[in-house]
């Protein structure tokens, strides 16, 4: 598998072109932003531990019956993954009230709900990433009624899997967000990653956050975090 020219740089990946015209390779960074990317960092490992959680966690998910991208770990920091489009939406799921919820509807954080909860983002930086319902996705033909349903589906499908996952090894799966792609063939698959950048996960007993709200919030051990997460679905996996 030759790496060749870089298609895309993210906040926290990049992208390259191979020989197969069908696959890609993504690069994870030690780079973090928040709010936007107003607030900007490193986090030092990060990339790594993102990496290899998110393989780890893609490679679960697919033997629960979730398609994904993920093909190959290359390196440290390199993965071989499917080629896709990625619908610019972005998928949240919550089991838990935090973040944007919390504040939106001010409600204090940490009410566990009665049933996970759903919403998308629009996936654009110069808007802000505006929250949206299903019937705007589809009348900003950001995708068909078909591919959103299929969306839902699998990102419930994801958190059930995920949160019995993550309590095995005494974590609370509070939110995440997933993005999805459509492959040559149009079939939707998960894509992007799942890692303490883009989940909320509170030890299940102290409610300490283990994940990127460390760095928004200035809460210190950002490092130390990622890899006590790591750490701990590693010792699962042995
Ligand atoms: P929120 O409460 O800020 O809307 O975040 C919900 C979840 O989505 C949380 O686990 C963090 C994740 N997330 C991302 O992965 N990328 C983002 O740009 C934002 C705003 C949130």
């Amino acid at each position: 598998m030759k790496k060749l020219e870089q298609i895309y740089e993210g906040k926290a990946k990049k992208v390259f072109r191979t020989d197969d015209p069908e696959q890609f390779i993504v690069e994870y960074k030690d780079d973090a932003t928040a709010f936007n990317g107003l607030k900007k960092g490193t986090i030092l490992g990060k990339g790594a531990i993102n990496n290899r959680m998110t393989n780890l966690l893609m490679q679960m998910l697919e033997k629960k019956g979730v398609p994904t991208h993920f093909v190959e770990e290359l390196s440290d920091r390199e993965t071989v993954v499917k080629k896709v489009t990625i619908v610019p939406l972005e998928v949240i799921i919550r089991n838990v009230s935090a973040g944007h919820f919390a504040e939106r509807y001010g409600v204090e954080e940490g009410i566990t709900f009665d049933e996970p909860t759903i919403e998308f983002s629009y996936k654009n930086d110069d808007l802000g990433d505006p929250l949206i319902n299903a019937y705007h996705a589809r009348a900003l033909k950001l995708a068909t009624r078909e591919e959103i349903d299929t969306i839902v589906d699998l990102a419930f499908k994801v958190n059930e899997a995920l949160k019995e996952f993550f309590l095995t090894v005494g974590i609370k799966l509070v939110d995440f967000k997933l993005e999805f792609g459509r492959t040559t063939d149009g079939t939707i698959i998960l894509a992007d990653e799942i890692s303490p950048d883009t989940c909320r996960l509170w030890d299940k007993d102290t409610n300490e956050k283990l994940d990127k709200d460390r760095f928004r919030r200035d809460l210190g051990n950002v490092e130390g975090a990622y890899q006590e997460v790591m750490r701990r679905l590693m010792g699962e996996q042995a």
